[in-house]
């Protein structure tokens, strides 16, 4: 099996690290435009500092992030310069429905994307849309404490039939929740979550977690009521837990702690709670709300396809007081002598992108979409803003190697691949601009300051070429 002419080449960006323009248009405030960047940015993500007002003192970077709010235009042409067949994309919940809930959407916000679609179209561009990429709208999380109350399931229904209404005919490919898992390791982020002392942490989050996942399964039901050709994914935050050695003890801790990421989309991809979330949740005394009929939702909606991140692997052991520890995309990992790390500490590990391919293929036996993998580096653009980032491209062409090989000789069903920040944007983890991921280098610091201009990298011209060929010409 090679790459099908169809597959989905893209790019892929979020709402809330992109659009800015977060008091335009009628648009309601979320969890993201209360992260400033800065010290407390970490402890405002993991929902261990209650911060709900924005303050003087703090600089919040996704208020005009890139202000794609007002470039959309001139970055959709570039995109469509570059060969993209695919664009990843979130809508801000609140710029739709401003409180969350409002008894009708606001029509200037349905108006934003609309345009955006039709412009996507024109490009022959198809968009593959993450309806909750970070987002929690503010006032949910003040009137309900957000996703630990069940009320939020109605809330995102409302919110996910009307876009899947409004945008039939210009949508067909949807994710119901970005990184679904983050909400084990940034429950304010993942989920509007501020756990207090009085909280039982565990509790709130697999609570949480069972309102998602309720809401992920009716949004895929509708979906595909709305319109059959509807395809509907879940979202992991990937890469797969190495045992740091051949201990039989760091082999299972590698298991367990890839179940404890997996479950979530094991849920959506397959229909139920597995046994080994069941026995967790009795063995630490969670209750799992269950309501009549929430197993029947559950067990009749699963997704049509499993989405993931890759950007490392991560490597444990059971013995872990022992190792020294580097970051990575959401948690730590031991330090892995086998692997370079990016500036930032994340091991790059592009074999590992076609073992996750295997490993999630295997698991699912559904059709898999890489929906962001990118390296985060420092770029240093000449006068007129053009970047040579030879280590960007080498980085990619590496994992577009293997995820070819999982697909050729392991025969993995892939239905694209959308590298992340396709346009330099606002990091999520720091909130830097400085972390930048893109082919189109944007003109913005750290700071804000900076005229927005967009450049196209030397990666931009080497993925234009990866594109039209099929990934022939790497
Ligand atoms: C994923 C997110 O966690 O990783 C993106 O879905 C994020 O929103 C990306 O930007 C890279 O992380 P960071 O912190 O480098 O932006």
């Amino acid at each position: 099996m090679t790459l099908s002419e169809n597959f989905l080449w893209g790019g892929a960006i979020a709402a809330n690290q992109a659009e800015g323009g977060i008091f335009l248009g009628g648009r309601g405030l979320s969890n993201v435009d209360i992260l400033p960047q800065g010290e407390d940015r970490m402890a405002i993500a993991k929902g261990d500092l209650d911060n709900l007002e924005r303050r003087d003192d703090y600089y919040y970077p996704s208020e005009v992030a890139i202000d794609m709010y007002h470039h959309y235009l001139e970055d959709i042409d570039l995109l469509a310069e570059m060969g993209l067949k695919v664009f990843r994309m979130s809508l801000s919940w609140t710029r739709i429905f401003p409180n969350g809930d409002d008894e009708t959407p606001n029509e200037e916000g349905l108006l934003f994307y609309e345009n955006i679609f039709r412009k996507l179209k024109e490009k022959g561009i198809e968009p593959l849309v993450t309806l909750a990429h970070f987002d929690v709208p503010l006032a949910l999380i003040k009137k309900y404490g957000a996703w630990r109350d069940r009320r939020m399931v109605e809330a995102y229904t409302r919110y996910a039939r009307t876009v899947f209404t409004r945008y039939q005919g210009l949508v067909k490919y949807w994710l119901t929740i970005n990184e679904i898992n983050i909400l084990l390791h940034q429950p304010f982020v993942g989920g509007g979550l501020i756990l207090t002392d009085q909280d039982n942490r565990a509790q709130v989050i697999y609570q949480a977690a069972h309102h998602q996942l309720l809401a992920s399964a009716l949004a895929t039901k509708i979906a595909h009521e709305v319109d059959t050709d509807n395809q509907v994914g879940c979202m992991l935050a990937g890469g797969s837990h190495y045992p740091y050695t051949c201990r039989p003890e760091d082999y299972l801790e590698a298991i367990h702690r890839d179940n404890g990421e997996y479950f979530f989309i094991d849920v959506q991809a397959r229909g139920y709670y597995p046994n080994y979330a069941l026995k967790k949740c009795q063995r630490e005394g969670i209750e799992i709300p269950f309501e009549n009929g929430d197993k029947e939702l559950l067990r009749e909606n699963p997704v049509d396809f499993v989405s993931f991140s890759y950007y490392c692997s991560r490597t444990v052991t059971a013995f872990e007081e022992d190792y020294q520890v580097t970051t990575g995309n959401l948690f730590k990992s031991i330090k892995n002598p086998h692997l370079a790390s990016t500036e930032w500490g994340w091991q790059i590990d592009s074999l590992g992108l076609r073992s996750s391919l295997n490993m999630l293929y295997n698991r699912y036996q559904k059709p898999l979409f890489i929906v962001e993998n990118g390296l985060g580096a420092v770029d240093k653009p000449n006068e007129e803003g053009y970047v040579e980032d030879d280590y960007r491209i080498a980085y990619t062409r590496e994992h577009i190697k293997a995820l070819k090989d999982a697909v050729e000789i392991d025969g993995v069903e892939l239905l694209g691949y959308t590298s992340w920040g396709i346009l330099d944007l606002v990091a999520a983890s720091t909130g830097q601009m400085s972390k930048r991921y893109g082919f189109i280098f944007v003109d913005k610091e750290d700071d804000g300051s900076g005229s927005l201009k967009r450049t196209p990298k030397k990666s931009f011209y080497w993925y234009r070429d990866v594109i039209a060929s099929n990934a022939e010409n790497l």
